[in-house]
């Protein structure tokens, strides 16, 4: 019966996945509410991922081309460069409150319900928030991640710190160590390293960021490298022992073999992130986990029990906010009788440091397994704009199919990779050849044009090189 609901849509977690959800359910006219055990709205991605990370890494950068005389070659000189952190945290935190109170304006706006609290579920159509029992017709679980923890290292955000603690670090450190060589390591290690900390990557595969292109993870290193950053690959951390300020990592190497120790005043573990279903008594709603400890969907994000629906990094696929939102927005005109899709296999990853590191598709590895392709590549030191901007590393990379020629992977390095790959994965959207991207005029002079090039030399026949 109808009448015995609350809600039309009761959305657990207001990250990207949860608040969009909301929103769509309401705009089409859904009565809707969103629980968030936060005090703000806009979950990890606002609050403590996504937005406080670029904010760092924006001012991080201008510290760095100022100080180490990048901006002098250009003939803007400056003498007495200081680093004021207070300022550049103050700055972060500006940004995070605008944004999260944006989306407390648009739930209002919306007419969505922000129901504080953490949600519970007591049943299949009914949850607990803060002590109060709400019923839905639709509840869809939008609860998001958490890092993953690592034996033997507790974070105690002073020493060894998470994420989280590593985007508010009171003082520069003297030595970071970073645990892992993912998107976290290689953002916040990039971010203190340029603020002056000497900073060592410890990571346990024999490359660092898994999931992209193998010639992009190959650049990624030499151009980190030649930033300062330095690596340790295939090592394991099996311990930190704090004492006062101070840390010793004992670490091995990943294959096994003889221990050494390495000693810091600051150390991240960054080695991933998992699912957020504790204390949410899924059982209640007849409900499991699986063994990733993600709550599983179908292709319209509808879990095994008929008005529960699950969406974003607690769901399995890409732990991305973009991803997130496109699932909610997907999931609120399923749940309206509507057609929501997401095109899973296009999905574009990007690592905002400098130059950017992006890709939408296969990797040429990837690719390779699945039939004959075709690779263009074009290198940033001959387009002109990156020339010109002094940003002569990285590359363009097409793969295509070799009987079709039909897209199925763009790679890039470039300062705007990150704005660079939405045209490809629009053009792969579309279902376009390497031919079509190699026909559409590009605006001259810009770090596009170097996409243009790259499927030119698909079928060898690129102008600039
Ligand atoms: P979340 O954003 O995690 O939101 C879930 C919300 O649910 C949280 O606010 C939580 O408090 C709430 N919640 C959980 N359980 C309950 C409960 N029982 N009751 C009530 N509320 C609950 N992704 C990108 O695409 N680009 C980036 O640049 C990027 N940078 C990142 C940088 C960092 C440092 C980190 C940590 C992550 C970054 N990510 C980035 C990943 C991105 O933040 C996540 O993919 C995204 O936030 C997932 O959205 P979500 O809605 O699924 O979950
Ligand atoms: P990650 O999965 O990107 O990288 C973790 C790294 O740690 C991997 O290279 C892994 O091999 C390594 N590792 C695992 N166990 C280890 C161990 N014991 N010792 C040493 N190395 C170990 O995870 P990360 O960086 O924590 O980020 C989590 C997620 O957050 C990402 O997967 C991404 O989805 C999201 N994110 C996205 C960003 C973006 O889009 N720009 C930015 C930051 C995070």
């Amino acid at each position: 019966d109808e009448q015995q609901y609350d809600y039309d849509v009761l959305v657990i977690g207001a990250g990207p996945g949860g608040y969009v959800a909301a929103i769509r359910a309401a705009q089409l006219g859904l009565k809707t509410a969103c629980a968030e055990a936060r005090e703000t709205l806009g979950g990890t991605c606002l609050n403590v991922g996504c937005i406080p990370s670029k904010a760092m890494l924006h001012a991080s950068e201008y510290y760095d081309a100022l100080a180490n005389g990048a901006m002098a070659k250009m003939g803007v000189k400056a003498t007495g460069v200081e680093l004021d952190l207070d300022t550049m945290h103050g700055q972060r935190r500006d940004a995070v409150k605008q944004l999260t109170g944006g989306i407390e304006y648009l739930f209002k706006k919306n007419k969505v319900e922000w129901l504080k609290g953490r949600a519970s579920f007591t049943g299949k159509n009914s949850v607990e928030v803060a002590g109060k029992t709400v019923r839905a017709k639709n509840i869809v679980i939008a609860t998001g991640s958490s890092v993953t923890p690592l034996p033997g290292v507790e974070v105690d955000q002073k020493v060894v710190v998470d994420s989280t603690g590593a985007l508010e670090l009171p003082k520069v450190p003297q030595h970071l160590v970073v645990i892992g060589g993912g998107v976290i390591g290689l953002e916040l290690g990039s971010v203190w390293r340029r603020l002056g900390a000497k900073v060592t990557v410890v990571e346990y595969l024999d490359q660092i960021l898994p999931g992209f292109d193998g010639d992009v993870r190959k650049e990624a290193q030499k151009i980190f490298k030649k930033q300062g950053l330095e690596f340790k690959l295939s090592t394991k951390v099996t311990g930190v022992a704090v004492s006062g300020d101070a840390a010793t990592l004992t670490v091995e190497p990943a294959a096994g073999g003889e221990s050494q120790t390495i000693e810091a005043d600051c150390v991240l573990l960054a080695i991933g992130r998992k699912p957020n279903t504790d204390g949410l008594n899924l059982e209640a709603a007849g409900l499991s986990v699986n063994g990733r400890g993600q709550v599983e969907i179908d292709h319209d994000f509808a879990t095994a029990v008929p008005g529960i629906w699950a969406i974003g990094d607690v769901a399995p696929g890409l732990m991305l906010a973009h991803k997130a939102e496109d699932e909610g927005i997907a999931v609120a005109e399923n749940i309206a009788g509507l057609t929501g899709i997401v095109n899973h296999d296009i999905i574009p990853s990007v690592v905002y440091t400098m130059p950017e590191f992006a890709g939408v598709g296969l990797t040429e590895e990837a690719a390779k397994a699945n039939g004959e392709v075709k690779v263009g590549k074009f290198p940033m030191m001959a387009n002109s704009r990156a020339k010109t901007n002094h940003e002569p590393d990285g590359f363009v990379k097409i793969i295509a199919d070799a009987k079709t020629d039909r897209v199925v992977g763009v790679w890039a390095i470039a300062s705007v990779a990150g704005t660079m790959i939405a045209q490809a994965a629009q053009a792969m959207e579309f279902g376009a050849t390497s031919e079509d991207i190699a026909y559409t005029c590009h605006a001259h002079p810009t770090h596009s044009e170097a996409i243009k090039e790259a499927a030119m030399a698909v079928t060898g026949k690129p102008i600039h090189i």
